[in-house]
């Protein structure tokens, strides 16, 4: 039995138990802004949910059916643990499902037609689970990926938070940016784009160099996008970026 996955298993659910005190303001924000995204259906795909640390039971509470997909094998104990019990209590009918969503997005997808689809915290992940770690060929290939996804979700309804870029902070203005939330509209112009990133990073306190999670181009040109600060550790942080489409 594998322990882990390079975006998952025992080593995530460890850092999340202990880090809960730490990411509670990002958790706080992610629930706020999920708030904003009303599903047109009873119904959703949610994919990489883990034991869904970051997401809470209220929210999910509004569907009568949730089909969950995650590739880590613990992911289902700790989810039911976190969030059976209240989804139990609103009569919500969910199902844990182990495997590669992504690559079964498009039979998933005509599995439940109606459903809104919510990618948690994954499309980032998608560079680490390429076999050309660190190569042109893994930022290539991440990136084509990625564009078929969203090809593959023209029509429905979906939504995702994502990683954009994760790296070192100064502490000291890290803290004080603390909790740093924004809106904004994504840009069609490179520098433009260029101009946002770097001042959205001094508001992190970034230094050094920051990793790219290849997910610039998920949201399109003109869409509403919600960055978040996510202190993932105290010194390495990540900004993620939140975003709904309509169909
Ligand atoms: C950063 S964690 C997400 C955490 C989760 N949203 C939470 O709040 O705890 C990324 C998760 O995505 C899962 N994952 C990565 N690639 C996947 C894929 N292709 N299909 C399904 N799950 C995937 C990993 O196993 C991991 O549990």
């Amino acid at each position: 039995m594998r322990l882990a996955n390079p975006s998952g298993g025992l080593l995530w659910h460890w850092r999340a138990w202990r880090s809960q005190a730490r990411w509670a303001a990002t958790t706080a924000q992610i629930a706020a802004w999920l708030q904003q995204v009303h599903p047109q259906s009873d119904e959703l795909l949610l994919i990489g949910a883990s034991a869904g640390w970051m997401l809470p039971s209220a929210w999910l509470q509004q569907f009568k059916k949730i089909e969950i997909w995650d590739l880590d094998v613990w992911a289902p104990l700790f989810f039911s643990h976190r969030h059976g019990r209240t989804l139990k209590k609103a009569g919500v009918s969910w199902h844990y499902h182990r495997g590669d969503a992504l690559q079964q997005l498009p039979q998933l997808l005509q599995n439940q037609p109606q459903a809104l689809v919510f990618f948690d915290n994954v499309l980032g992940q998608l560079r680490f689970m390429s076999a050309h770690r660190n190569s042109v060929q893994q930022v290539q290939q991440t990136e084509q990926r990625l564009r078929e996804i969203v090809q593959q979700l023209q029509g429905r309804h979906w939504a995702s938070i994502h990683d954009r870029l994760s790296g070192p902070v100064d502490s000291l203005t890290a803290a004080r940016a603390m909790p740093s939330t924004r809106s904004t509209t994504v840009p069609s112009e490179a520098r433009q784009q260029m101009r946002l990133d770097r001042a959205w990073l001094n508001v992190l306190g970034a230094q050094g160099e920051w990793l790219d999670h290849l997910t610039a181009s998920v949201f399109a040109p003109g869409q509403t996008v919600r960055d978040l600060a996510w202190p993932f550790k105290a010194d390495y942080w990540h900004w993620l970026q939140a975003g709904e489409v309509r169909a």
